[in-house]
């Protein structure tokens, strides 16, 4: 297996009907592909690591280089893995914002107009902190049995992490159907998103 993070830009201003589409499309074809990963957004700026078997993640990379809603690709990293860092995740997400950045204590002073690809491609310790919290609990089964305190502690990061996917994909539904009332787009698509995304709050 192989995993690959690679840095982009939008190329035009995408709407989250548009973001939500593009997920879509990654939960989709990824929980098909044994593919797994994470994906950052902010200030027009894509952050992805995408983990699985090294033909399926190099063959989508090779399209994903082809989408023209994204442009100036940078990989940073290809590595050999052994082990996936976001087993929990199809295609998780995590929309970057003046907030999000200003919660992380080594990121408090960042802020969001560095969050572009030169300044993270030069940043490494940046990424590597805000791909870290999303990645699945891990721990050594031998300390695992010894330290149940340890264990413990895990399994809430791991709820935690899983709860705030929950609030970004819900959020991003909100903020999709508020644009569409704007734009009078609203149809029983919505609605359907709506009520499958109440589904997974209950
Ligand atoms: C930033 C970005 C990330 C993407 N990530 C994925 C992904 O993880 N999985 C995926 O299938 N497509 C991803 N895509 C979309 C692909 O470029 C391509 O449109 C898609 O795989 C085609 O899917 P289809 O064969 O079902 O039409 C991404 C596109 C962009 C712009």
């Amino acid at each position: 297996m192989i995993r690959v993070t690679y840095l982009s830009q939008e190329a035009l201003p995408l709407s989250s009907d548009a973001v939500l589409g593009l997920l879509t499309q990654c939960h989709r074809n990824n929980t098909d592909r044994g593919l797994t990963g994470m994906l950052l957004f902010g200030n027009g700026t894509f952050l992805q690591t995408l983990e699985g078997e090294a033909e399926v993640v190099d063959g989508l990379m090779e399209k994903i280089s082809r989408d023209p809603r994204h442009t100036g690709m940078k990989v940073l990293r290809r590595e050999a893995i052994t082990e996936r860092l976001y087993s929990q995740w199809s295609m998780g997400f995590e929309r970057v914002t003046e907030k999000t950045l200003a919660e992380i204590p080594s990121l408090r002073n960042i802020g969001l107009r560095n969050f572009n690809p030169e300044y993270l491609s030069s940043h490494g310790e940046v990424i590597d902190t805000l791909l870290e919290r999303h990645r699945a609990p891990h721990w050594d089964p031998l300390i695992r049995e010894l330290d149940a305190r340890d264990k413990l502690i895990a399994q809430l990061r791991g709820e935690i992490a899983n709860e705030h996917m929950r609030s970004e994909m819900a959020a991003l539904v909100l903020e999709t159907v508020i644009e569409a009332a704007q734009n009078g787009r609203l149809d029983e698509a919505h609605v359907e998103i709506c009520r499958s995304t109440l589904r997974s709050l209950r």
